[in-house]
């Protein structure tokens, strides 16, 4: 076992922020001190095997990423980054945790998905993983099947309203999911769009011609989004179940998830770095012509999608998260590299595998929020750590700095600078950056998991099979 003291460095909890140094021993924290403590007269640094001067820096907790796809099968392709890759890239942005969607495939039992989901990540990973359970199929099997997942350490489970034919769950489906997770308090997440009428949509779209990328946001128009997030707060209403509302983009969306919390709902709400920075309208590219010939657009392509700037979605996610209408900030990483995967939809959009990779920068991107004074630092650490930990059953282990926890712990300097995009700070398996030339203010300096450096002086000193599986518990958000 060995010991780690991080000195010098500004400590930020949800709450606040102090000068302290941390002490870690083996893979826990052991001690947040007074800066400078010593240990029965004994200069601390003197004493442990390794000394981490953060002197000028943020001293965060691991960042968690509730919301990531990797080697996901979908659109007649697979999600480009493998447990291996996907959390390679997400240590190197400062993310010492993330929560994957193991997927029970309509037609598959549950527990052949989930299997096959340890298959895939067990001893590939670079970080710790959890994962959600996807339901595919509602069914008596797979309802019966929601009864052993907390068993597994699965608390959460993800339905679709869109995607009809492969995820898709109708109502008579999510009334009898939801259910069955109220008796078992699961936490239900879900994708709130309506699923059949965006296809009629597409559809139309297509026979006119209008096939580009920036199509694919029009089909999926915010009202389809609003109408989906209100079905699903009504069924969650009625079966009095949890419910919490992945990819959320549309401002409607936010309007409608506030106001179920303000009845007193138990409704949470996620949005993604995509949704706060980027916009229908750079889909148009350079020409701002609907039909522009150029494919870059289904660089940008996901779902939910991206929104107009003009109708002010961004604005609004910023304002979701400053007032906490909205608690958190996942990914969605769900990578395609361009060649061989966003191409299959050259000439139909509906075609493109959806999907944006961002596991690497998330804490970058969202730091720029303080930066440009959207949210304080403290709100930083707990959207992007404290919040998801409490949110999936973490908490106490994960999401915080202090004995007892894993020693998880990033330190950012807010005076360095970050250069996103392939050959720059690209570690995820993609050909391309949804975020290519952007520049930022902040930089994740060194990065620990359970008390190992994965990163420090620009190198990554992690191996695959170093993450453990997370068994979590029911999420803590409730009583
Ligand atoms: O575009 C996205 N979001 N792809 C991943 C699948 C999903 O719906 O989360
Ligand atoms: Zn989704
Ligand atoms: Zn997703």
């Amino acid at each position: 076992m060995s010991t780690l003291l991080i000195t010098g460095g500004t400590v930020v909890s949800s709450t606040g922020r102090s000068r302290a140094d941390v002490l870690v021993d083996g893979e826990r924290i052991v001690a947040v001190l007074e800066p400078g403590s010593t240990l029965l007269g004994t200069d601390l640094t003197a004493s442990v095997d390794r000394v981490v001067d953060a002197t000028g820096k943020y001293v965060i907790p691991g960042g968690i990423d509730a919301h990531t796809h990797m080697q996901l099968p979908f659109g007649g392709t697979e999600a480009s980054d493998t447990f291996e890759s996907g959390t390679t890239a997400a240590a190197w942005g400062g993310t010492t945790s993330i929560i994957d969607f193991a997927v029970q495939k309509t037609g598959e039992a549950v527990e052949t998905g989930l299997e096959a989901w340890h298959e895939k990540a067990r001893g590939n990973c670079a970080v710790d993983y959890g994962f959600h359970q996807i339901i595919g199929g509602v069914d008596e099997q797979s309802l019966k099947a929601m009864e052993t997942l907390l068993d597994e350490g699965i608390s959460s489970y993800k339905l679709f309203m869109a995607y009809p034919g492969v995820f898709y769950s109708d109502d008579a489906q999510i009334l009898k999911a939801m259910q069955k997770a109220a008796e078992l308090g699961l936490l239900t997440m879900m994708h709130a769009e309506n699923g059949p009428a965006i296809d009629v949509l597409a559809q139309q779209l297509h026979d006119q011609g209008k096939t580009t990328p920036y199509f694919h946001g029009i089909a999926r128009a915010w009202q389809m989004e609003e109408e989906a997030t209100h079905r699903a707060i009504m069924l969650a209403d009625l079966t009095e179940s949890p419910l919490y509302v992945v990819h959320v983009s549309a401002k409607q969306a936010v309007d409608q998830i506030a106001a179920a919390r303000d009845r007193g709902r138990n409704v949470f709400g996620e949005t993604c770095p995509q949704y706060l920075y980027l916009s229908l309208e750079e889909q148009l590219g350079a020409t701002g012509d609907p039909a522009w010939g150029e494919f870059e657009g289904a660089k940008w392509v996901c779902s939910t999608p991206l929104r107009s700037r003009a109708e002010g979605h961004q604005d609004a996610m910023w304002q979701g998260l400053r007032t906490n209408d909205l608690q958190m900030v996942s990914t969605d990483h769900c990578p395609f590299c361009m060649k061989d995967q966003k191409e299959l939809g050259r000439g139909d959009f509906r075609a493109i595998p959806n999907g944006i990779g961002s596991v690497e920068h998330r804490l970058d991107l969202m730091y720029q929020g303080v930066v440009t004074g959207e949210i304080t630092l403290e709100r930083w650490v707990e959207l992007t750590s404290t919040t998801p930990a409490r949110m999936f059953g973490l908490h106490g282990t994960k999401g915080v700095i202090a004995p007892g926890a894993d020693a998880d712990i990033v330190v950012y300097d807010p005076a360095g600078h970050t250069s996103i995009g392939v050959g720059k700070t690209h570690h995820m398996n993609m050909d391309h950056s949804a975020w290519e030339g952007y520049e930022v203010d902040g930089h994740v300096d060194v990065v620990v998991s359970r008390g190992s450096v994965l990163v420090s002086d620009g190198e990554f000193h992690g191996r695959a099979g170093h993450g453990r599986y997370l068994k979590r518990g029911l999420t803590q958000y409730l009583v």
